[in-house]
């Protein structure tokens, strides 16, 4: 054993020395220039604005991957090193950092936005230019569209919002919905129409679709007009920064019917935001720092340990995933060829990350499930309820289930992943339970 020891380190040092001798001995690399040195990486996220909090988590969780990835020597010997930009939160500004990190600073690929309008108005810049951008967690369907060069890592919003109406009529029992949702934002609209799309299919009905602006001091008068229908449920496709506000005045106006969400709640400003009003609340996301299975147990407690105990969201989860994603298609492309990387990162099947199994289709979107989780702010938990999958994906086997035990420890190696092991982070999740008495309780 201290042979075969010795042996390998013997040549580890050979191949390391030459390696240092000559700066082309970079393992594999076949595509010219700009390929040795760090692989540079442009981040761009909203961390002062309206949606700082899915900055920060995003910039974390991105963060704590390239640490780990770095710790671990690096892709094909090669440090990556982040270029984080700032967007506020804001359309126009996403698309200026953008220009900036692909023409000043010559990123390789670009990660980010998170909301769904600010990566439609950088992902051109992207396209225009060549470069490879993942966004961990924008949803609506035109995101992909802009081009070959765009790609995601989560589920879209026709399937997130045909899960949540499913869930309503199917679990909630629900046969009159409302829906309260962003006029400027592509993301609720996006929702909007699916969920309506869907509800209406199930035999259910909708009765109002009102509309609010991310300025609005209040929306009283929507919720108003909304409580004189009094529709079995209330869909308000929106972030956490105006959803917490619309429950607590929901409540206050005396509506307890259970209200629905969508990924866009995700964040610790929930509960200070939204309190207790949010009790009786479902959202569907992409994952649950509350599920036990050992996968993201393991994520969880790595991340807490990094960033002051604070549990990763979905943001977060997201981003650690697309940056792992990135890592490993430049890994396969043997480099940071812009058509070579576009097509690793197309050519992603079955990886193993913590928030399902990633593989990028022909339209480069990743198909997974939705997780519909239970709002609980007494213990300020997103508690998991049920799973949805997409049509032709079922829920894994238990042959499954044990193949994903066997690979927890190895998620924090993004080097040494190998694709083709199933795992599904969502197959220990309860399955629902009760739900009809929640909302016969609020009757
Ligand atoms: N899906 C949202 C969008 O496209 C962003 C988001 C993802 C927000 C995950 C919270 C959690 O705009």
């Amino acid at each position: 054993m201290k042979n075969i020891f010795l042996a390998f380190s013997i040549i580890f040092s050979i191949a390391f020395s030459s390696a240092c001798v000559d700066k082309g001995a970079n393992s594999g690399n076949t595509s010219t220039g700009g390929d040795t040195g760090d692989i540079k990486v442009g981040v761009y996220v909203d961390l002062t604005g309206p949606t700082s909090s899915f900055g920060q988590s995003t910039k974390n969780g991105i963060q704590l991957a390239v640490d780990e990835i770095n710790q671990a020597g690096g892709v094909n010997g090669r440090k990556i090193a982040l270029i984080i930009e700032d967007d506020q939160g804001r359309t126009e500004q996403a698309k200026t950092v953008v220009e900036k990190l692909i023409k000043q600073d010559k990123v390789v690929a670009v990660l980010g936005e998170v909301a769904s309008s600010n990566t439609l108005a950088a992902a051109p810049v992207a396209q225009e230019a060549k470069i490879p951008m993942i966004t961990p967690s924008s949803t609506n369907p035109k995101v992909t569209q802009v081009g070959d060069y765009i790609f995601r890592v989560c589920f879209l919003d026709d399937f997130q919002g045909s899960s949540i109406a499913k869930f309503a009529a199917n679990d909630l029992n629900g046969k009159t919905a409302a829906i309260l949702g962003d006029v400027n934002s592509d993301y609720s609209k996006g929702l909007t129409e699916f969920f309506e799309k869907e509800f209406t299919k199930l035999g259910g009905r909708v009765l109002a679709k009102e509309a609010y602006t991310q300025t609005d001091p209040d929306f009283k008068a929507q919720l108003t007009k909304i409580r004189n229908l009094n529709p079995d449920v209330l869909y308000v496709p929106g972030y956490y920064g105006q959803v917490g506000i619309i429950a607590r005045q929901a409540r206050e106006l005396g509506m307890n019917m259970p209200l629905l969400g969508g990924d866009g709640w995700d964040s610790p400003e929930l509960w200070s935001l939204g309190g207790e009003s949010l009790k009786n609340s479902y959202i569907t996301n992409h994952y649950s720092a509350d599920d036990p299975n050992p996968v993201i147990q393991n994520f969880v407690r790595t991340y807490k340990a990094k960033f002051n105990n604070v549990a990763p969201d979905s943001l977060a989860a997201l981003a650690y995933d697309s940056a792992k994603v990135l890592a490993d298609a430049i890994k396969r492309a043997g480099g940071t060829d812009n058509a070579k990387l576009r097509d690793a990162i197309n050519a992603t099947k079955d990886f193993a990350g913590v928030t399902g199994t990633i593989s990028i289709n022909a339209e480069r979107n990743a198909v997974k499930p939705a997780v519909v989780l239970e709002v609980n702010p007494a213990t300020k938990q997103l508690l998991p309820r049920t799973t949805i999958y997409p049509e032709g994906m079922s829920a894994p086997t238990a042959a499954a289930n044990t193949n994903t035990m066997a690979n927890g420890n190895m998620m924090m190696n993004a080097n040494q992943m190998s694709n083709g092991n199933m795992m599904m982070n969502s197959n220990m999740m309860n399955s629902n339970s009760n739900m009809n008495s929640a909302m016969n309780a609020n009757k």
